[in-house]
């Protein structure tokens, strides 16, 4: 073994001229650090004759503390020579481009729900929220869609699989889904307010699909609600206008077609003339009409279900595709781009 003092010398020597932190980082694994040089003279102690254990155990500790003096030393001069260089400007273009700072975007989903918010809240209307992750009771049968009825095989859903018991004891197997749609968010609000109120709900959904241009397992929708005294299909109207006047910045020709949803009665198809065409393009299919607006005035099954008496308050509901408006609005033609998180994509809105 090389003799200690030789040790120290060039422990010494190398750590006066360290280039940088990563030398004086080396020194330190290789003297100070466990399995070092330092910890090995240590170790070495019982193995010595008694009359040099005295000796080494000092000579040890004298090394670590000239070596440990030193790296500080060091470190503090490489600082400040790190300092001084930089005070200096050595080094520092002016003229250089700035590193570019990049900003984010809101995306397009967002920017029309956020536009839908600030047109109904600027009506009165209120926004809420609700979970994603649903009772069957919300998704369907406060809907009017009882277990086993054909209406069910409109929407496929995601199962959850929930431990069977809850913290109410209650059993939950087979009764949690992913919501199909934003209409159990109707039932939610009747049991929490009390009529009269008018409520819009934006928000993710979810279908068991096979995916294709025009289908996504998970998309957006805007469910709207209004309960009231004798409100009629003439408010519905009146606020599908209103909602489409907003969206599309002026007047836009509606129609009216039976519509089958369990959950209204009666239920309608709201066709919008086509934005685009006037006598037909590629968007309306040369129909000239644009299918929109799903609605209905609120069955009264489901006005029960949410508390309310369907004696005294009516009401309208409408569950408005916001995925789709989006596509509409700027011509996206694969509905899959929406969720894509692709950046070639976002960075067009
Ligand atoms: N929830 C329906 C769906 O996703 C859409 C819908 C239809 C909502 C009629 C409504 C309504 O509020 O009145 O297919």
């Amino acid at each position: 073994m090389t003799d200690p003092d030789t040790l120290l010398t060039q422990a010494l020597e190398r750590a006066r001229v360290a280039p940088d932190d990563e030398a004086l980082r080396a020194l330190d694994r290789e003297f100070l650090q466990k399995g070092g040089v330092v910890a090995n003279l240590l170790a070495s102690i019982p193995t010595l004759p008694p009359d040099q254990r005295k000796a080494t155990g000092q000579k040890a500790n004298q090394i670590k503390q000239a070596l440990e003096a030193a790296l500080a030393a060091r470190k503090a001069e490489l600082e400040e020579a790190a300092l001084a260089s930089e005070r200096s400007g050595a080094g520092f273009d002016a003229t250089l481009p700035g590193a570019k700072q990049e900003r984010g975007g809101l995306h397009p989903i967002t920017q029309v729900t956020r536009e839908l918010e600030d047109l109904f809240t600027s009506m009165g209307w209120m926004v809420l929220d609700g979970p994603e992750v649903e009772l069957d009771w919300y998704n369907f049968e406060a809907l009017n869609i009882p277990k086993d009825h054909p209406a069910r095989d409109m929407q496929d859903t995601f199962f959850c699989d929930v431990s069977t018991k809850n913290a109410h004891e209650r059993d939950l197997s087979g009764k949690v889904v992913m919501r199909t749609h934003t209409s159990p968010v109707q039932v939610r609000a009747m049991e929490r307010l009390k009529p009269p109120f008018r409520a819009i709900v934006p928000g993710k959904v979810f279908r068991n699909e096979s995916t294709d241009a025009s289908h996504e397992h998970t998309f957006h929708q805007m469910e709207g609600l209004c309960i009231g005294k004798d409100v009629s299909v003439g408010h519905l109207i009146g606020a599908m206008k209103t909602l489409l006047r907003g969206i599309f910045g002026r007047e836009i020709e509606i129609r009216l077609r039976p519509g089958y949803f369990p959950f209204v009665e009666p239920g309608f198809e709201l066709d919008a003339r086509c934005p685009f065409c006037k006598d037909g393009c590629s968007v309306c299919k040369r129909s000239t009409w644009i299918e929109l607006l799903p609605c209905g005035m609120v069955h009264p099954n489901v006005l029960k279900a949410g508390g309310i008496d369907p004696e005294q308050w009516t009401g309208f509901a409408f569950g408005l595709g916001l995925s789709r408006l989006v596509m509409l609005r700027h011509g996206i033609d694969d509905v899959r781009m929406l969720l894509s998180g692709d950046l070639r994509f976002l960075e067009q809105f």
